[in-house]
């Protein structure tokens, strides 16, 4: 396959897009940004954006001449669009595409059966795999939880402002976590030359840290000099509410079941002895480092608008 340099980045404006955007601008790759014409996204000045109704006209004329395409859109018709978006990618002759996957493990059975929520994922991988050729393929990265995100905004079960910690079934259970900074690192990475037969239709799994909820606590009872106070969770009732929620049409009930699968016993996000970090050539990462990064607000990049805007990831019993 010849080499990747037009880059297009789909979703740039939100949780993930911004830091993303940030490592393409700061790669030798060309970077441009595909935005809804509704949205009132702002970008850096430098960076290309064109704005598209994502119709097939839209799309097949703005994706000639580009290489690869990334998706960080999020919600569920945003997920539903990238078939429409990978049909004109296929025709516009572009040689990657990377689905907005960016969490936990799709290929898992266990997490799709308490996750219900990721279907439309898997439905895009399927599609991808459905149309592998030999000018045309996918990666998809699976980074876990987003470790500065997802410690800021509550993903993780803590709330850094207030010092407190909801821990899951006694808080043993290993997770993999990846700051969002790593995950714009491995896109760079996974489309450079070196890398690039090697990603080629592969689930690219990354891990900035393999960690336990109780070793965060501890970790950050020490970095703070506080104790924080503690709130128990049990796994196995917030599947049983938060799915009977899903069925009856509650799409957040979505999020305490991701949560679910990853701290509850036996945890299905442990990506120890599968991670690509030394493959792609990724900096080691300190966890210690990173917490006090977090508590310190170097981290997550304050880059775009990383608002966080999921009230219920830090409140599994909210409604
Ligand atoms: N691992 C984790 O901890 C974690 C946490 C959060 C998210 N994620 C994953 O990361 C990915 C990105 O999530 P996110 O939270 O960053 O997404 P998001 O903020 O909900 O949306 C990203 C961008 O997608 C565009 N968009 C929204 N709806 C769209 C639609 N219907 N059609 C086309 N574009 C649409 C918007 O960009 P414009 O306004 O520029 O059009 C929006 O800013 C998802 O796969 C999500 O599941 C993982």
């Amino acid at each position: 396959m010849s080499n990747i340099k037009n880059v297009v980045i789909i979703g740039a404006s939100g949780n993930l897009g911004p830091t993303v955007l940030n490592q393409f601008v700061n790669s030798p790759f060309n970077v441009t940004v595909f935005s809804r014409k509704e949205s009132n996204a702002v970008f850096p000045e430098s960076v290309k954006v064109i704005k598209t109704d994502f119709s097939s006209e839209s799309l097949s004329q703005n994706l000639a001449g580009q290489d690869a395409v990334i998706c960080t859109l999020g919600g569920v018709e945003g997920f539903r669009d990238q078939a429409r978006i990978i049909d004109a990618a296929i025709a516009a002759g572009v040689k990657r595409f990377i689905p907005s996957e960016f969490g936990s493990d799709t290929t898992s059975p266990e997490v799709l059966n308490i996750v219900p929520a990721f279907g439309p994922k898997v439905e895009t991988i399927d599609y991808l795999k459905s149309k592998e050729s030999e000018a045309f393929s996918w990666t998809s990265v699976i980074p876990g939880l987003f470790f500065d995100w997802g410690s800021k905004f509550g993903s993780i079960g803590f709330d850094f402002q207030n010092r407190k910690a909801a821990i899951w079934d006694g808080g043993d259970v290993a997770f993999s976590a990846t700051n969002t900074s790593t995950v714009g690192l491995a896109l760079v990475r996974s489309l450079s030359a070196p890398n690039l037969e090697a990603t080629r239709n592969r689930h690219v799994f990354l891990a900035s840290h393999t960690v336990t909820q109780n070793e965060m606590v501890t970790a950050l009872e020490k970095l703070t000099g506080q104790s924080w106070e503690i709130s128990n969770v049990d796994s196995a009732l917030v599947i049983e509410g938060k799915s009977k929620e899903f069925r009856d049409g509650n799409s957040k009930a979505a999020f305490p079941l991701i949560q679910s699968s990853i701290f509850g016993k036996p945890g299905f996000c442990n990506f120890t002895g599968k991670t690509w970090n030394e493959k792609l050539g990724l900096p080691k990462e300190d966890f210690e480092a990173d917490l006090k990064d977090i508590l310190e607000g170097r981290k997550p990049e304050p880059f775009g608008r990383q608002v966080g805007r999921y009230p219920d990831w830090s409140d599994p019993g909210s409604k």
